[in-house]
């Protein structure tokens, strides 16, 4: 590891989806470039279909770049790295004939965690998450922002530096998801962690970031940042400031004519 390389570096990276001469083919990403320091948190917001799955498969090492280049802790990614990256995905990835406390397991498995310190690790990121008293359920007996949690305990319990999040809070209600916002900012305020979310709510992203990528349409690559100067843990008097508000209308403003772009719509007259 390079002491000054920072945490997540992504250059220029392109990734296209689909043959030469395929109908189908999508340019998904074009020449996207991000950095990332070590404990910060960046929120990715764009428009449906700009490409920020992808970017984060990449990250994570699921899948190779087309072209361009990324590194974690100055090491180029050459494939998943369970030690350093943890996952939550967009769709729920918890098996269902496993319980949750079980599911939660079974990622230090893959991680090769010993047995012994297995069910302790995964009874205190449940704990985390709100899920001690569902440990012994199958997902199914779950709701959906509950599932969303089990992920994020699952993730949690492997301890990485790196954690990747793909829209976590979805399933949740907007009040649920506000009051999670606030636990998940308490909770990573001192853990030291890197991590990158991606999010469409505008609201989630000041509240909960360091810096927020903001995507242009597809062939997504990133248009601007804003950073969010405040200190975390965030608390609910951030949520309802004048500050948020006015950092969300400027996120609001830079993805206004990339939204309708995506949606073959013409670009606003200024004032519209
Ligand atoms: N495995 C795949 N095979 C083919 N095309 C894909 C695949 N994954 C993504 N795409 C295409 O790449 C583009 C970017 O998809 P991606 O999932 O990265 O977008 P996104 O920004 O995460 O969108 P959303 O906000 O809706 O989740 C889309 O046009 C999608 O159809
Ligand atoms: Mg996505």
């Amino acid at each position: 590891m390079t002491p000054a390389a920072p945490a997540i570096r992504v250059q220029n990276v392109s990734q296209t989806y689909g043959a030469a001469g395929d109908p189908r083919r999508v340019v998904a990403l074009g020449g996207a470039s991000l950095e990332i320091a070590r404990g910060e948190m960046v929120c990715l917001v764009g428009p449906s279909g700009c490409g920020k799955s992808t970017l984060l498969n990449l990250i994570g090492g699921l899948a190779t770049p087309e072209s361009g280049n990324i590194w974690i802790d100055g090491e180029p990614v050459r494939g998943p790295q369970p030690q350093k990256v943890a996952f939550v995905f967009q769709e729920s990835a918890l098996f269902p004939w496993r319980t949750i406390q079980e599911n939660v397991e079974l990622g230090m498995e893959f991680q090769g965690v010993p047995v012994s310190e297995r069910a302790s690790r995964a009874r205190e990121s449940l704990a985390t998450a709100g899920l001690s008293a569902f440990a012994s359920h199958y997902p199914r007996q779950l709701s959906g922002g509950m599932k969303q949690r089990a992920q994020l305990a699952r993730a949690l319990a492997l301890r990485t530096g790196i954690l990747l999040m793909d829209e976590p809070f979805a399933a949740l209600d907007e009040q649920t998801r506000m009051v999670f916002g606030e636990e998940l900012s308490l909770l990573l305020a001192n853990a030291g962690k890197t991590i990158v979310l991606v999010t469409h709510s505008l609201t989630e992203a000041v509240f909960l970031a360091d810096r927020v990528a903001v995507f242009s349409a597809r062939p997504g690559r990133i248009k601007q940042i804003v950073s969010v100067d405040e200190e975390h843990p965030r608390r609910q008097s951030f949520m309802t400031s004048p500050k948020l508000a006015q950092l969300r209308n400027e996120l609001y403003d830079l993805l206004h004519d990339e939204i309708r772009s995506t949606m073959n719509l013409p670009a606003a007259e200024p004032g519209q």
